[in-house]
C-alpha cells in the first residue's frame, strides 16, 4: 500500500516557469508582526519565512493593498515604498533558503472597524450590510464592526487600481507571483456572494455582475504578472465573516470556469471538510472546471494529502496551522514524525508577542541535538 512518505507530496511540481520542489504549500497566515508605524515587513519576518522555506511554495500573509483595507492590527501592507523595501527582505530571504513566495492581496471590505483604520475611513461593501455581531480586537479591546459604505462605482473602480498598484509593488519587492484573497469574507469573497451583494447596477443582480469587480482586479494582476503568476483563493463553503451564498455548487461551478476562461496559474480551495459530500462536491468542481494548478486546504495530514494527490483531485496541498509550529513540516510529514504544539494562541495574532510563537519553534534536528 502506497504510503504518505512516498511521492507524489514530496516530489517536484511545475508551476508556468517555476519549479516547486515540492507539493507542500505553506497557506497564507496573518501573524501580526509587522513595524508600526507603517505596517512594514521586517528582518523578524524574514526570518519567519525564511524558516518555512522547505515549503515548495509560501503564500504571504494577507497584505493589505491600500490604507483602508487593513483588517488586522500590525498585519503588513504592500502599497507603500516602505513596505515595498521591507517585503524584499522577505523574498531575499526565501530565495536564499530555495523557495518561492507569492504575496496575498487583501482588502478587509467590510470586515473591519473604523478603530483600526486611518482617521475617517470605515468598513466598506458592494452593500450596506454589516457582518452579524461581527467584532474585531484592536489595542483599544474589541470594537463592533459598523454597517460598510456601499461602494460607489468610482470608488470600485479605484481600487481595481489600488490592487494594481499593490501588484506593482510585490513584483518590485522580488515576490514571484501573487494571490488575490477571495476567500473568508473579505472584499472580494463579498461582491461574489449573493447575500452580501445586493446591488443592482454593473456590479451586482446577476452572478455574472457579481463577478465584474474581482475580474477586473484579476486582469490588471495578471497584466503586472502575467496568467501563470497570478492565482485566487476561494472558500465556496465557508461561513466566516457572516458569508452566505443562495447556491454555492452551481455559483462557484460558473466561478470556476470564468478563472480558467482567464487561464489563471492556479486556483486554492479553502476547504470545508466537515460538510462532507458537499466539500467532495465543490472540490469535484474545481478539478473539472479549472485546468490550471490547483490547490486544497484544511486540515490536511500527511495521509488525506497523499491520498488526494494519488487520486490526483488537485495539484498541491497547502498546510496553514501546521506549518505555524513546525519550520520543517514536510520532513516531519515525510518521516512520520510527531508534529510540535501550537503554543500559546495569545502568540498567533500578537505583535506585542515578537519572536514569542513566531521564530523560536524547533527543527527535528535541533530538538533531537
Ligand atoms: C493564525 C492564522 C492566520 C490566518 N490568516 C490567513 C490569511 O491571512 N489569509 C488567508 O487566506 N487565510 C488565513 N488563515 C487560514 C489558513 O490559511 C487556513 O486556510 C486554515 O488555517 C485551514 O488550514 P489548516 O487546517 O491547514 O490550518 C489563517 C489561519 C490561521 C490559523
Amino acid at each position: 500500500m502506497a504510503s504518505p512518505s512516498d511521492p507524489p507530496l514530496f516530489s517536484s511540481y511545475q508551476l508556468g516557469p517555476m519549479t516547486l520542489k515540492n507539493r507542500v504549500v505553506m497557506a497564507p497566515m496573518t501573524r501580526c508582526r509587522s513595524t508600526l508605524p507603517g505596517e512594514i515587513p521586517n528582518a523578524l519576518n524574514a526570518t519567519y519565512y525564511a524558516q518555512r522555506s522547505t515549503a515548495g511554495l509560501i503564500i504571504s500573509e494577507a497584505t493589505h493593498i491600500n490604507p483602508g483595507g487593513l483588517g488586522y492590527h500590525a498585519m503588513p501592507g504592500i502599497y507603500s515604498d516602505a513596505q515595498r523595501d521591507g517585503w524584499k527582505l522577505v523574498t531575499d530571504a526565501v530565495h536564499e533558503a530555495g523557495s518561492l513566495i507569492f504575496a496575498q492581496l487583501f482588502h478587509a471590505g467590510r470586515a473591519t472597524v473604523p478603530e483600526l483604520l486611518p482617521e475617517g475611513m470605515g468598513p466598506v461593501g458592494p452593500s450596506p450590510i454589516p457582518i452579524p455581531n461581527g467584532e474585531r480586537h484592536t489595542p483599544q479591546g474589541k470594537k463592533p464592526m459598523p454597517t460598510p459604505h456601499e461602494l460607489t462605482p468610482e470608488e470600485i473602480e479605484q481600487l481595481v487600481v489600488d490592487h494594481r498598484h499593490a501588484a506593482e509593488i510585490a513584483k518590485a519587492a522580488g515576490f514571484d507571483g501573487v494571490q488575490l484573497h477571495g476567500a473568508n469574507g473579505f472584499i472580494i469573497n463579498d461582491f461574489l456572494k449573493d447575500a452580501s451583494n445586493q446591488r443592482t447596477d454593473a456590479y451586482g443582480g446577476t452572478l455574472e455582475k457579481r463577478m465584474r469587480f474581482p475580474m477586473a482586479v484579476l486582469d490588471q494582476l495578471i497584466d503586472v504578472f502575467g496568467p501563470e503568476r497570478v492565482g485566487i483563493r476561494l472558500s465556496p463553503l465557508g461561513e466566516h465573516n457572516g458569508i452566505r451564498d443562495s447556491d454555492i455548487l452551481g455559483h462557484f461551478t460558473e466561478i470556476f470556469q470564468a478563472l480558467d476562461a482567464k487561464n489563471l496559474g492556479h486556483l486554492e480551495v479553502l476547504g470545508a471538510p466537515w460538510t462532507g459530500e458537499k466539500n467532495d462536491q465543490v472540490n469535484a468542481a474545481a478539478r473539472a472546471n479549472f485546468s490550471n494548478t490547483l490547490i486544497f486546504n484544511h486540515a490536511y495530514d500527511a495521509q488525506r494529502a497523499h491520498d488526494e494527490l494519488a487520486a490526483n483531485a488537485c495539484d498541491l496541498i497547502s498546510f496553514g496551522k501546521p506549518y505555524i509550529a513546525n519550520p520543517d513540516l514536510p520532513e516531519r510529514l515525510r518521516l512520520g514524525h510527531p508534529l510540535n504544539e501550537l503554543a500559546d494562541p495569545y502568540t498567533l495574532y500578537n505583535v506585542d508577542a515578537g519572536e514569542r510563537g513566531y521564530t523560536d519553534y524547533p527543527t527535528m534536528d535541533a530538538a533531537n541535538a
